[in-house]
């Protein structure tokens, strides 16, 4: 049995979460963490990290940036490894998970899912074989209700990308600041934000007279929910370090 405290557990993720592990008795959810409680948890939730009394095996985080620092010191101080899914964080806070994973173990990865983790090591390899010559561009699609942009796994697809190229791309997130023709070494990243889209990720390798082009779609938040609760059971009782969804397909 895997004993979680679910962060941002009133929230659509944190929802999911809940209902998943409803049906799942290897996991138990014995608290939550939520400015807002929507009095329809099945367990206690607490308003912040300085006013929880509770332990567990591992924390789930899908809330927001500014629950970060709280949440390291509550982590630390009782040696509770934490699954950090929240995205839009700044260099800085990235440092900070970072910094934090020498103490605690810490699972971080901009995507839950399994199906972009392949799509990421799809695009490495389609890198290798056509960087050089052709153009990448990178577009996303979300709901309406997204806050930040571009999506962190966007960042993550072009971060991925430009490991695997010899000459270091630059990222453009407005050609329309631009009147100048697409110079080579950039990828272009590109968010469509609208009605419910889960989530939609396309790599384009554009050359001369073709495309390809690499595209998940993921047509419920089941699926980062599900890869949420296998990554905290495989990270329960780890040591401190940095852990991602590698670390588990291996
Ligand atoms: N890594 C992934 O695979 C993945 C997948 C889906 C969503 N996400 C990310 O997870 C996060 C949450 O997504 P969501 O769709 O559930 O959002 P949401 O807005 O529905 O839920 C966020 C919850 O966090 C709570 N919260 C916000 N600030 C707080 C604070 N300071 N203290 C305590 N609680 C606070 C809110 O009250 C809310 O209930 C986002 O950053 C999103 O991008 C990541």
């Amino acid at each position: 049995m895997t004993d979680i405290i679910l962060c941002g557990c009133c929230g659509h993720m944190g929802s999911t979460i809940s209902e998943l592990c409803e049906n799942d008795s290897s996991v138990n959810i014995v608290a939550g963490v939520d400015a807002y409680d929507s009095g329809k948890t099945a367990y206690p939730v607490f308003k912040s990290f300085e006013n929880l009394d509770r332990k567990a095996d591992v924390i789930i985080d899908f809330s927001n940036p500014s629950v970060l620092d709280s949440m390291l010191s509550y982590a630390q101080n009782t040696h509770t490894p934490v699954v950090i899914a929240t995205t839009g964080y700044d260099e800085e806070q990235l440092a900070t998970i970072k910094a934090a994973a020498e103490k605690v173990a810490i699972f971080f990865t901009f995507n839950m899912s399994l199906g972009i983790n392949l799509m990421c090591s799809l695009a490495r390899t389609a890198t290798k074989v056509l960087g050089e010559s052709f153009d990448i561009e990178i577009i996303e699609k979300h709901h309406n209700q997204k806050i930040d942009a571009p999506s962190g796994t966007a960042i993550m697809l072009a971060n991925a990308i430009s490991e695997e190229l010899e000459q270091k791309p630059l990222f453009e997130y407005d050609r329309h600041s631009k009147r100048a023709k697409r110079p080579k070494n950039e990828i272009g990243i590109h968010s469509v934000r609208g009605g419910t889209i889960v989530g939609e990720h396309e790599i384009i390798f554009a050359g001369t007279d073709e495309v390809v082009s690499i595209k998940h779609q993921a047509m419920s938040k089941k699926v980062f929910a599900a890869g949420a609760v296998n990554a905290a059971k495989f990270l329960k009782g780890k040591q401190n370090g940095m852990y991602s969804m590698e670390d588990i397909i291996q």
